[in-house]
């Protein structure tokens, strides 16, 4: 084949046939297709799309590229067979939700392997947060995560350079090419990783709202419905919430900060949205693994789910005792007006966030443990003039400019009848 043709064939709205990807994605994967070629066929991908054989395909493909993990023998130290289930978030604001839920689900006797990356732009990562816990370590060899799988049940580490390499190469080239929105490409990218990570059962947690890749249900609901055939065509038994990001979940968005909020919700408290929708992703994981009659919320009252999280933490070096890493500085913001707090833009905090030292815009960029957004007031709150509506917190105080421009008319403040239509859950696929 030459590169040239197979851009030719999808600039003209053309089907890619499986020799042609499989043909692509492997000499890209080698470096014999040039970053301007793939851009060039990346473009006309998100332009002209592909069809459900073309994307199942090319995700085979990425899959193929790179080394599967295989869990099937994968037993307690009772003996006992651990059926392996997880959970991926096309990302969000204060979407700390795999911290409480991997330890959740484990009680159950399920083994949660969660491969897990960092964060870009201004959706947090979830290794970020747990970084931000003395002593904790994201990178666990295969050895001591099957160990950890098998005595522990849950394990959250960084993926590897090993699963699914032609995606690390194709998403960094899309995130500099405008050719990250296109759902064939997300769907490709992230089945891909999970195909290859080995879990029987997946649950994805498709976010719709401004502070989401997907803006609109329907665009959601397109994009869960892709990954759900890809992952049931590759034998994965796969389901889809479609949840709210137009406000971002719980409390705080940051790190250190987030990681206290999903120790309340272990601990039994913690805020209301993020307790259910962390209840609903493990009934769904706990079913989609075969584990039937489970009762997670009962699992975060009693102290079970915190006793997994204490020795998930502990296994990988952390100590879920130690005090957390706190902002030096802190800056209030005010409620400009009286009333209802009906809107609470997630885009706007999670840039804010970011702006204060939370996120990174370079891939090599440290985070700021400390550093988020310490929110007082979710939508639907009745607010008053004057009183705190966030805490913005930083080591680096130059950095509150830039986060108060990022939440200017980030708050909509309506008269005291109005309520906020805000559905969590918004649909299953
Ligand atoms: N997350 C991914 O892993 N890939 C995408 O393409 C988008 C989000």
């Amino acid at each position: 084949f030459a590169a040239v043709d197979v851009i030719a064939t999808k600039r003209d709205g053309g089907k890619l046939t499986p020799a042609q990807i499989i043909w692509t994605i492997v000499a890209y994967t080698r470096g014999e297709i040039a970053e301007e070629q793939m851009a060039a066929l990346n473009m006309a991908i998100f332009l002209n799309g592909m069809d459900r054989e073309e994307i199942s395909q090319w995700t085979a493909a990425m899959i193929a590229s790179g080394e599967r993990l295989d869990f099937s023998a994968l037993r307690n130290p009772a003996g006992a067979r651990m059926p392996t289930t997880d959970k991926h978030s096309t990302g969000g604001v204060g979407d700390k939700i795999t911290l409480p839920l991997a330890p959740l689900v484990a009680v159950f006797g399920a083994a949660v392997p969660q491969l897990s990356g960092r964060g870009l732009g201004h959706t947090g990562g979830t290794l970020d947060k747990l970084e931000a816990i003395p002593g904790w370590r994201a990178d666990v060899s295969r050895e001591a995560m099957m160990r950890q799988l098998s005595e522990v049940g849950a394990v959250i580490c960084a993926a590897g350079g090993n699963l699914a390499p032609a995606d690390k190469k194709l998403y960094a080239l899309r995130d500099v090419t405008g050719t990250v929105e296109s759902i064939p490409l997300i769907a490709s990218s992230i089945m891909s990783k999970k195909i290859a990570e080995g879990t029987a059962a997946l649950v994805l947690d498709v976010k719709v709202g401004n502070g989401a890749f997907m803006k609109t249900e329907a665009r959601a609901r397109e994009l869960a419905q892709t990954m759900v055939a890809l992952g049931k065509d590759a034998g994965v038994n796969t389901v889809a919430l479609l949840t709210d990001m137009s406000t971002p979940l719980g409390l705080t968005a940051g790190n250190a900060i987030e990681v206290q909020e999903s120790v309340d919700v272990l601990a039994g408290g913690g805020p209301e949205d993020v307790v259910e929708l962390t209840v609903r992703l493990a009934e769904e994981m706990l079913e989609a693994a075969g584990i039937h009659g489970a009762d997670p919320a009962a699992a975060l009252k009693d102290g079970r789910a915190m006793d997994v999280w204490r020795r998930m933490i502990r296994a990988q070096g952390g100590d879920p005792q130690a005090a957390l890493p706190v902002a030096r500085e802190s800056e209030t913001v005010y409620a400009p007006a009286d009333g209802v707090l009906v809107g609470l833009d997630a885009m706007a905090v999670g840039v804010a966030a970011w702006r204060l030292g939370a996120g990174r815009a370079r891939k090599e960029d440290i985070v700021q443990a400390g550093a988020g957004v310490r929110m007082h007031a979710k939508p639907g709150a009745v607010v008053r003039a004057g009183e705190p509506l966030m805490t913005l917190l930083t080591d680096t105080p130059e950095k509150f400019q830039g986060a108060k421009e990022a939440l200017e008319g980030a708050f909509t403040i309506a008269p005291e009848s109005s309520r906020p239509a805000n559905r969590l859950i918004i649909d299953r696929i």
